[in-house]
């Protein structure tokens, strides 16, 4: 505990383009040159869980952008490239068990990542913080953050901030019943 989103997303919810594109979130000025206090959430993260379709994304980026260990979810893939055998593992269970498996290795504070990968999280119940970014743009179509829940989940709001009067990014932490 805790499991976490931290994530961007257009007014109109979509994580990323149809194609998978997201340009869009580099596209807001940002004359400082800030990262909205990314690098201050991920020095608490112990590890990143994130599906297969965001580690392949992760991996045009060039150099290896994550300095945590870093699990990736998939059915389909079994190895990971040889230079980054170190830094990711591949994991094929339930989001129980992978919370499970990694609490027992001692990673706790978990960046839950990837569209599908965090649907499937929320429908077993398992975010427990959720910061969400709003960027000023209605994509229209794309890759959605949120699908159907079964039942509704109720979190408070912790704070907001409003970076180059732009983004605007929130964030809530469940309630427990
Ligand atoms: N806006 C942002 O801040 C942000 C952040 C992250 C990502 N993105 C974008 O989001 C897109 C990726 O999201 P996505 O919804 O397509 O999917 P995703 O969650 O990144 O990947 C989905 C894949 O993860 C695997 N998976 C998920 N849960 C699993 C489980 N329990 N066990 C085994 N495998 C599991 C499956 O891979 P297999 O098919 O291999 O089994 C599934 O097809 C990318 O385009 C990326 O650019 C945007």
């Amino acid at each position: 505990m805790p499991n976490i989103v931290y994530i961007a997303t257009s007014i109109d919810g979509f994580i990323a383009k149809k194609d998978g594109g997201i340009d869009w979130l580099f596209e807001v000025p940002n004359p400082d040159g800030s990262d909205f206090g990314f690098s201050g959430f991920i020095n608490n993260i112990d590890a990143i869980v994130m599906g297969r379709n965001t580690f392949e994304l992760a991996l045009r980026f060039g150099d290896w952008p994550y300095n945590k260990p870093v699990f990736v979810l998939s059915k389909t893939v079994k190895s990971v490239p040889n230079n980054l055998e170190d830094k990711v593992e591949i994991l094929n269970q339930n989001p129980h068990a992978i919370v499970k498996e990694l609490n027992s290795r001692k990673y706790f504070n978990l960046y839950i990542d990837g569209g599908k990968t965090i649907q499937e999280f929320l429908k077993h119940e398992l975010i427990d913080e959720i910061i969400i970014t709003r960027i000023p743009i209605l994509l229209g179509e794309g890759i959605p953050l949120f699908d159907v829940l079964n039942k509704e989940q109720k979190y408070e709001h912790i704070k907001t901030d409003i970076f180059n009067n732009a983004l605007v990014k929130s964030h809530y932490r469940k309630l427990r019943n």
